[in-house]
């Protein structure tokens, strides 16, 4: 018997109170060590609703970001309004939409661009320290006259 097996797959389970709440991969592009794929995401039917995959997408870009990947990508489809929205919310942005052949589903390629949320990261570093450096150099001349 022929059979074939996915090389590599990296399952994650998310427990709550050690009850599974949902399931996804993180899988490596193959040839690039850059770019991670998020995929086979479902936040079990009992808990879908609350909020889990938006914490779930919070989780996976801290990961991300440990395993030293700069982007992640994702598809889905047009109709899944749920993933549509935790991917808006995410920040993450569509970069190609295209029609399935086979299913007749609009589906979207999304990424993540992990390098952005360094700058982000660094430009509200950097706002915070100058206001303390101006706030605290305030203080001084004040006191000071
Ligand atoms: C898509 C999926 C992962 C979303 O998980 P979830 O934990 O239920 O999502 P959240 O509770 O974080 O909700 C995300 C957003 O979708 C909205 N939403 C949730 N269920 C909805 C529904 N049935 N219809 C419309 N909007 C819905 C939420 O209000 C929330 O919107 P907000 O950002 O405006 O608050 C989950 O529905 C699922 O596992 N579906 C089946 C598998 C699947 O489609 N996987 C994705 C493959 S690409």
């Amino acid at each position: 018997m022929v059979q074939y097996k996915e090389d590599n797959p990296t399952y994650y389970i998310r427990y709550d109170n050690d009850i599974p709440t949902a399931k996804f991969r993180l899988k490596k592009l193959p040839y690039c060590s850059a770019i991670v794929m998020l995929c086979s995401l479902e936040v079990f039917p009992d808990h879908r609703g609350k909020g889990v995959a938006k914490e779930i997408f919070r989780f996976v870009e801290q990961e991300a970001i440990r395993l030293k990947y700069t982007t992640i990508l994702c598809t889905d489809v047009e109709s899944n309004t749920p993933m549509r929205k935790t991917l808006k919310r995410c920040g993450w942005g569509d970069v190609h939409k295209t029609t399935n052949q086979n299913t007749g589903n609009t589906v979207y390629l999304t990424i993540k661009n992990l390098k952005n949320m360094d700058k982000r990261k660094a430009t509200i570093f950097l706002t915070g320290f100058f206001s303390l450096v101006s706030f605290v150099s305030f203080l001084i001349l004040n006191i000071w006259n």
